[in-house]
């Protein structure tokens, strides 16, 4: 089984020859990633305070929003003091639209990326030349820590644009020494195609697109646990361990999980290492996590559950300070590398939050309980709905297609008494009939909120 050190395709097993011009990338691990925890620690204060000078004298908002908090870039003498300084949320960087926040002139920017903006105006980012070459190394990082290795083939089904997950993994996986084939994403029929004659060992996407995929593979008769591929580096939602067990049985792959936000640079973050799949080691020399209060902002003790909060402290372009990312997690002590911290997988956005008659609830939640159902498949949708002032929610669940008939009576009751029993609310549930819900081709979006419909 997928995860089993013995397993015939785990990556222990690839055969690599290291050669003068690879040698470095072809190498377990960077410099970076070899620093004991002390180290990293003095090279973050020093990075930090760079940041902080930086920002102050570049960019009006934080010069503006420093002072009105009283600190300035010398008062963080600790890594610690960062608690005084002010945040940064999402709306601020609107407030900027396009390149308030840039912290050099707008013909040192080579790149430009921006959020979709579902709601007002997109939030833009930039990118120096050297900004590029470090995200690249962090990606190409990542997918070590994932397993891949120079000469291995990459098929990159994250959407290539505006939206950072297609052209980061892409120049990651390039500057690994791999080949990458730049899929994006849509067109599913074709990937599987390419995927079957191409032949490659790693595939980047969303885990929720890989299902559209795995349907796609078993449609075109294909068994997919026979396909090339050994590892999926999957990230840019929210996904649970049930659906890394979904997703390596189905395939026979290692699943491992990828962290990023294009506000502090895009996928490569934070990574899980395939060895161990405990969490996503952040990777601390260029990104400095807080997790806080969401209500409070107070900084919590390491394991505490919170908002996640970043810092860049290496970004020229779009230095971050304090950034809320909407983001829960916790941070853990390093296990396959020790000196940088994990973030635990993300439960879900404070923006997911579904409040059902006072009972806090998230999409992640519902996932386990519907992947643990038997003759359910990993396809379903929240739907809110208002009856007399009162916030229904409806779980809608897809029944496999070989789900017996006892099967599909025997889930409604199965996830209501699950959901009931693990969380505290009442909910509806109804079975629908296989291929009825939308699948994903990028992010999926699992609530419908009909209560102002
Ligand atoms: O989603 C960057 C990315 C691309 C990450 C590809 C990984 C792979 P944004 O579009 O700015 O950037 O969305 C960032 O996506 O704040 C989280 O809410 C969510 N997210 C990203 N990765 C994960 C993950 C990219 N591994 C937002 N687990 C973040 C859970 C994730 N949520």
């Amino acid at each position: 089984m997928a995860g089993t050190p013995d397993r015939p395709k785990a990556p222990e097993t690839y055969t690599y020859e290291a050669t003068a011009t690879n040698a470095c990338a072809a190498a377990a691990y960077d410099d970076a990633e070899r620093l004991t925890r002390e180290e990293l620690r003095a090279l973050q204060l020093e990075r930090l305070r760079a940041t902080l000078r930086h920002a102050y004298d570049q960019v009006p908002f934080h010069r503006a929003s420093f002072d009105k908090a009283g600190v300035r870039p010398e008062d963080c003498r600790t890594l610690a003091d960062l608690a005084h300084f002010p945040f940064t949320c999402k709306d601020d960087l609107r407030a900027g639209y396009p390149f308030g926040m840039f912290a050099v002139p707008e013909s040192a920017v080579r790149r430009i990326h921006a959020s979709s903006g579902t709601t007002g105006r997109p939030t833009v980012v930039g990118y120096t030349e050297h900004d590029l070459s470090v995200w690249a190394d962090v990606v190409a990082r990542s997918l070590r820590a994932a397993g891949a290795r120079p000469g291995h083939k990459v098929h990159v089904a994250y959407g290539y644009g505006l939206f950072t997950g297609g052209l980061g993994a892409h120049y990651g996986a390039e500057r690994l020494g791999c080949t990458v084939i730049p899929a994006s994403g849509g067109m599913t029929a074709r990937q599987v195609q390419l995927i079957h004659d191409f032949r490659p060992e790693i595939i980047m996407v969303t885990p929720s697109y890989m299902l559209t995929l795995l349907d796609e593979f078993e449609r075109q008769g294909i068994d997919p646990r026979t396909t090339s591929l050994q590892v999926g580096v999957f990230g840019a939602e929210p996904w649970t361990e049930e659906m890394r067990r979904e997703i390596e049985e189905r395939m026979d792959i290692h699943a491992v999980d990828i962290y990023g936000l294009s506000e502090v640079m895009g996928p490569g973050v934070a990574q899980e290492c395939v060895e161990t799949k405990d969490g996503l080691h952040v990777w601390e020399d260029h990104f400095f996590p807080e997790v806080v209060d969401p209500v409070t902002g107070a900084v919590l003790p390491d394991g505490a559950e919170g908002e996640l909060v970043f810092t860049s402290l290496t970004k020229e372009a779009m230095p971050v300070v304090r950034y809320r990312t909407r983001d829960l997690t916790r941070l853990l002590p390093g296990t396959a590398r020790p000196a940088f911290r994990r973030m635990a997988k993300v439960t879900g956005r404070c923006d997911d939050m579904i409040i059902l008659r006072g009972v806090n609830l998230f999409p992640a939640q519902i996932e386990e309980i519907v992947l643990r159902t038997p003759g359910i498949a990993p396809h379903f949708q929240l739907r809110l709905t208002r009856e007399a002032r009162l916030d229904e929610l409806t779980v809608r669940a897809e029944a496999r297609p070989d789900a017996t008939a006892e099967q599909r009576t025997a889930a409604v009751d199965r996830i209501a008494r699950a959901v009931k029993d693990g969380i505290g609310v009442t909910v509806a549930v109804e079975i629908v009939a296989p291929e009825t819900l939308e699948r994903s081709v990028g992010k999926i979006k699992r609530i419908v909120d009909l209560r102002d419909a």
